[in-house]
């Protein structure tokens, strides 16, 4: 297409551009989360934002018919997946998809510098970077709270896979910022994937579809800007690698996730990581997320 307006996430950039691109990302941030507040994990904005769904709730028109099929199967599934409605799928899909998010973001939080200690910009927007996680983690929890699972509880992985995921921050930079890049570009797939089967799965809850999209739409704009901030920690032999690399991650991690299969095709989602330009999303979210100015046509 020759209007596209937005390049390949994995576009060439010079040093100079991704050093202007890290000061463009900082003051992007600082204004799209508004204040820190470190005690709390959490930020201003992001917070006034949950807040403002947790005071106008929306309820399904037709309760869940067996949340106990959720409780039983959110941590690991203990049924047969087959035997599973779409719904109960889709709900324990989401939880353990932010699940893994959730333990990856604990280890680090307590790994990288705190504001007070961040003395590079790269420092100061991986501080931001990690409080956004965790609310996003709080907005999955709103997702299944509104579908009335108010019992769910967010649980540590087993102790190996714990301790790797805390150790994983402390790698030098050249290790982690490929799989770092491709696990925000696996989030934004995933969310995009997601959106399109609350169509299909809520067609007879308008009003619960449409808060899902809400708040869905909440998390995946700023993965859209992670995206773009964690690729441009990668030098030139780094983006041939993070390509490479989007093939074996997706299916190492969707391979832990029993319902992906049944709900997605992960094959499709490969060629979207692949394929990732920006240009499929919406305006909406364009507007209020960040790409990167080599990534503009
Ligand atoms: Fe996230
Ligand atoms: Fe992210």
């Amino acid at each position: 297409m020759t209007s596209a307006k937005y390049l390949s996430i994995f576009s060439p950039a010079t040093k100079r551009e991704r050093r202007e691109n890290f000061e463009n990302y900082w003051e992007f941030t600082q204004q799209h989360g508004g204040e820190l507040f470190e005690e709390d994990k959490d930020l201003a904005k992001k917070r006034a934002r949950l807040q403002h769904f947790q005071l106008h709730p929306v309820k399904l028109r037709r309760p869940l018919a067996d949340p106990e099929a959720f409780y039983r199967n959110y941590i690991e599934m203990q049924d047969d997946p087959r035997s599973l409605d779409r719904m109960t799928l889709m709900l324990t899909c989401i939880y353990k998809f932010a699940r893994h998010e959730w333990v990856g973001i604990k280890g680090a939080w307590d790994a990288v510098p705190d504001m007070a200690h961040s003395h590079t910009v790269e420092d100061k927007i991986s501080r931001v970077h990690l409080a956004e996680e965790f609310c996003h983690v709080r907005l999955f929890n709103e997702i299944l709270f509104t579908c009335g699972l108010d019992k769910v509880e967010w649980v540590p992985l087993g102790p190996v896979k714990e301790k790797i995921y805390e150790q994983f921050p402390k790698f030098p930079g050249f290790l982690i910022n490929s799989p770092a890049f491709i696990t925000e570009l696996m989030g934004v797939t995933f969310y995009c994937h997601l959106y399109r089967l609350f169509d299909e799965i809520l067609a007879e809850e308008p009003e619960v579809r449409d808060r899902l999209k809400e708040l869905l739409d909440e998390i995946t704009i700023d993965e859209v800007a992670h995206v773009g901030q964690r690729r441009n920690f990668i030098g030139p032999v780094g983006m041939k690698i993070s390509k490479v690399m989007v093939r074996p991650l997706y299916t190492l991690f969707f391979n832990d996730i029993p319902e992906i299969k049944l709900l997605l095709d992960v094959n499709q989602m490969i060629k979207y990581g692949v394929a990732f330009d920006f240009n499929e999303l919406p305006p909406h979210m364009i507007e209020r997320s960040w790409i990167p100015s080599y990534c503009k046509a």
